[in-house]
C-alpha cells in the first residue's frame, strides 16, 4: 500500500523536475531531485546497481518533513533518479524519516533501516518528540514499512541514554550471518554516544553494548555513525554537533570524526588516533559501503548546517553531495581518493611538464569549472613562501586553494565568489610539508570544490556558488616553483 503521502511526493518530483534544467545542477555531484537534500543515507550495492538514498524535503529548498530520495548508479557518479522510497507517512514517523542505511537480506530483498521521529503521545497530553529505529522492505523501487515498526525505542536503551535523540542506524552482516547495526545517541550529560546492536534476522534486535563515548571533548552529540574494519584496524566516523576549535584540527560547529584503533574481544574498541575527516567547509554526515570488489567508499554531504545560507538564490535545489571517496588506512591516518571509476569520465586531457615561473600564471587551454585538474609543485631555488591557485575567476570573482610551505597549511577560500552572506568563507589544515613538494588534484564541479592534498592525506570541500562564467584558471607563487599538471574535462 502507498500512501497518499508517498504518491504525492512521487508526483510532484516527477512534475517539478522538469523546471530545473541540467546545466543548472552539479554535474558529476548528485543533487536533490527537487527542494531540499542532506544527508547520504542507503548507501549500498543491490541487484546489480549502486544506490544511494537521501534526506529529503521535495517541497522546500530547506530543511522539512524528511522523506528519502533515491537514485541508483552503475559507477557511483551518474545518478538516476527513482521514485521517492519512504515518506513520514506513520504514527511512528509522522515527524519525519530521518538518516539510516540499507544492507540485503538473505532473501534478496533489501532492508532499509532508519529513524523515525514522532510525538511520544498521539493524545491530548502534551508530549515530546521520541526517535526510535524503524525497517522498510523493498524490491530496490518500493518499500513497505515493517509492521513490527519500531524495531528498537526507549526500551532497548541502556541506562540514561537518551530516547529523544537516538538516530541514524548505520547496519552491516558479519560473516556469520548476523545483523549488526551502530546507533548515534546522547547520553544524560549531553555527550554523544554510539551504541551497537545486534538482530539473527534483521528484524528482532537486542542492545549489546557502548562502542564508544563522547568525553565532552569533540562536540556533544555525535550523528550519523559509521564503524568498519579496513587495513586491519577498526574505523569509526561520526558527526559531532557543536564543535570547539582544536588548533587547525578540528574546526568550530559542526563537524566530522573518525577514530581509528583496534577492536578487543573484552575491551571493546581501543582509539590510537583521531582526525577530522574533511577539514573543508563544507561536508557533513558521511556513510561508507563497501564496493562488489572490496573497496570501503565514502559519500558525504557536500554541506554543513553552518553554513547553508550560502545558496544560489531562486534555484529549485539545494544541497549536494560529495564524489565517491575510496578510503585506506595509513600510519593511522584516513586517505581519501576520489573512486577509480572517476578516471573514466576524464577528457580532452591536457598535460603541462617542468613549467618553471614566479609571479601569475595562465595557460590560454587551462580554464573551466567542471574538470579534475592534478598539479606537482617543486620549489626552485630559494623556493616560495606562497602558492596559489585561483579557480572560478574573472575579473570579479575567484576562489583560491593557498600552499605555505613555512606554515605547513593548504587554506581554501571562498570570500570572493560571489557569497552575499557574512560568515565562514575560509578554512586552512595542517598538512605534511615536504620542503614545498605539494601534490594537489582539485576536482571543479559547478558549485562545488574538493582538493585531495599530497595523494588524499587531507581533503577540503566547498561549495560555490560563483557564477558559471567566471571559470578563469590562474597560479601564482612569490617564488619560483616549478610545477606540473594535468587537467582533465569532466
Ligand atoms: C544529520 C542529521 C541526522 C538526522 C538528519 C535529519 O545531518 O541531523 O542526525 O537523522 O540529519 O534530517
Amino acid at each position: 500500500m502507498r500512501s497518499q503521502l508517498l504518491l504525492k511526493s512521487r508526483e510532484f518530483e516527477e512534475k517539478e523536475e522538469k523546471n530545473i534544467a541540467a546545466n543548472q545542477r552539479p554535474t558529476v555531484h548528485l543533487s536533490p531531485r527537487i527542494g531540499w537534500m542532506n544527508d547520504p543515507n542507503g548507501f549500498s550495492y543491490y541487484n546489480g546497481k549502486y544506490h544511494l538514498f537521501y534526506q529529503y524535503n521535495p517541497y522546500d529548498t530547506n530543511w522539512g518533513p524528511m522523506h528519502w530520495g533515491h537514485s541508483i548508479s552503475d559507477d557511483m557518479i551518474n545518478w538516476e533518479y527513482l521514485p521517492t522510497a519512504l515518506a513520514p507517512d506513520e504514527k511512528y514517523d509522522h515527524l519525519g524519516c530521518f538518516s539510516g542505511s540499507a544492507i540485503e537480506l538473505q532473501d534478496g530483498r533489501q532492508l532499509l533501516m532508519y529513524t523515525g521521529v514522532a510525538k511520544e503521545n498521539s493524545g491530548d497530553m502534551a508530549s515530546g518528540e521520541v526517535q526510535t529505529q524503524c525497517l522498510a522492505v523493498g524490491d530496490g523501487v518500493n518499500y513497505e514499512k515493517w509492521s513490527g515498526n519500531p524495531v528498537l525505542n526507549q526500551m532497548n536503551l541502556p541506562a540514561g541514554a537518551s530516547k529523544v535523540d537516538f538516530r541514524d542506524p548505520k547496519i552491516w552482516q558479519e560473516s556469520d550471518g548476523t545483523y549488526h547495526c551502530v546507533v548515534a545517541n546522547r547520553m544524560e550529560d549531553g555527550n554523544g554516544q554510539l551504541l551497537l546492536f545486534s538482530s539473527e534476522n534483521g528484524f528482532d534486535w537486542n542492545y549489546n553494548e557502548t562502542l564508544i563515548r563522547n568525553t565532552n571533548s569533540m562536540g556533544r552529540m555525535w550523528e550519523c555513525p559509521d564503524y568498519f574494519r579496513l587495513d586491519g584496524k577498526s574505523v569509526i566516523i561520526t558527526s559531532p554537533q557543536d564543535m570547539m576549535a582544536q588548533e587547525l584540527e578540528y574546526p568550530n560547529g559542526n563537524g566530522t570524526l573518525c577514530f581509528i584503533g583496534m577492536t578487543d574481544e573484552e575491551r571493546g574498541f581501543l582509539e590510537e588516533s583521531n582526525q577530522s575527516i574533511d577539514y573543508g567547509i563544507d561536508f557533513y554526515a558521511p556513510q561508507t559501503t563497501l564496493t562488489p570488489d572490496g573497496r570501503r567508499v565514502m559519500i558525504g554531504w557536500m554541506q554543513n548546517w553552518d553554513t547553508c545560507s550560502v545558496r544560489i538564490e531562486d534555484t529549485k535545489w539545494y544541497g549536494q553531495m560529495s564524489i565517491p571517496r575510496e578510503l585506506s588506512i595509513q600510519n593511522n591516518k584516513l586517505i581519501q581518493r576520489p573512486v577509480k571509476e572517476f578516471d573514466a569520465l576524464r577528457k580532452n586531457t591536457i598535460l603541462k611538464k617542468n613549467i618553471v615561473f614566479s609571479g601569475r600564471k595562465t595557460f590560454t587551454d587551462i580554464s573551466g569549472r567542471v574538470l579534475d585538474m592534478e598539479i606537482d609543485i617543486e620549489p626552485e631555488n630559494t623556493g616560495y613562501e606562497m602558492f596559489e591557485v585561483r579557480f572560478a575567476e574573472n575579473q570579479k570573482f575567484h576562489s583560491s586553494i593557498t600552499i605555505r610551505p613555512k606554515e605547513s597549511t593548504v587554506e581554501i577560500d571562498r570570500n570572493y565568489s560571489g557569497v552575499r552572506r557574512a560568515g565562514l568563507h575560509n578554512r586552512k589544515c595542517r598538512i605534511n610539508n615536504m620542503n614545498g613538494k605539494i601534490q594537489l588534484r582539485i576536482i571543479l564541479d559547478r558549485y562545488s570544490m574538493e582538493v585531495f592534498v599530497n595523494g588524499g592525506e587531507q581533503v577540503m570541500s566547498m561549495a560555490i556558488y560563483t557564477d558559471q562564467s567566471a571559470d578563469g584558471i590562474s597560479f601564482i607563487s612569490d617564488g619560483k616553483v616549478k610545477v606540473n599538471l594535468t587537467k582533465s574535462d569532466l
